[in-house]
């Protein structure tokens, strides 16, 4: 699996090297051993999964899926439509808003949150304030690969943070 990940140097802007996981995701036994792995590690702690578009959505149907729970939306500005919470965050690459509807998600739920790659963690972050204002609770955070040079698990350290793969 840790083969199938692209590395793609200046993209989306110079100076980024962007990792590429639809390879992982187009390869079956991949995409179940990632699938599986992640809901290994937080078993039995959570009601619902989340996903940040757009590749945590992949992450998040295959695993709510797998466990018998619904997939939480969280979503770039502008695409869903009733009322809804709305957070800010940075990115490496710039400033962007994610989205999350206000009753989409009972008070009280377990709420793990999955995304492809962890990098500044501003993403991740955003989604998890997103959940809490809902009054969900955080269970926790998976992602597939993490790039240790960036803060990104030092900007979620109020969360349990689990990545199976680190670059
Ligand atoms: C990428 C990736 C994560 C986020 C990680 O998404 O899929 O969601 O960046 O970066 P961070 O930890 O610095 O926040 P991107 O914003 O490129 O959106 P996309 O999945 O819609 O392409």
């Amino acid at each position: 699996m840790n083969g199938l990940c692209a590395t793609v140097v200046d993209y989306p802007s110079e100076g980024i090297v962007f990792k590429d996981l639809t390879p992982v995701f187009a390869d079956g036994a991949a995409l179940k051993e990632v699938v599986d792995a992640i809901v290994e590690k937080f078993a039995g702690t959570f009601d619902a999964v989340a996903g940040v578009e757009a590749r945590g959505f992949l992450l998040a149907a295959a695993a709510a899926y797998a466990t018998g729970t619904g997939v939480i939306t969280i979503r770039k500005a502008g695409k869903l439509p009733r009322e809804v919470y709305a957070q800010n965050y940075s990115l490496e690459y710039g400033e962007a808003t994610l989205e999350l509807h206000q009753d989409d998600v009972p008070a009280g739920t377990r709420v793990l949150i999955l995304d492809d790659v962890l990098a500044t963690g501003g993403t991740l972050g955003a989604a998890a304030a997103l959940l809490e204002r809902t009054g969900a609770h955080v269970a926790g955070i998976g992602v597939v690969l993490e790039i240790d040079a960036l803060p990104g698990r030092a900007n979620l350290a109020a969360h349990n943070v689990v990545s199976l793969l680190h670059v």
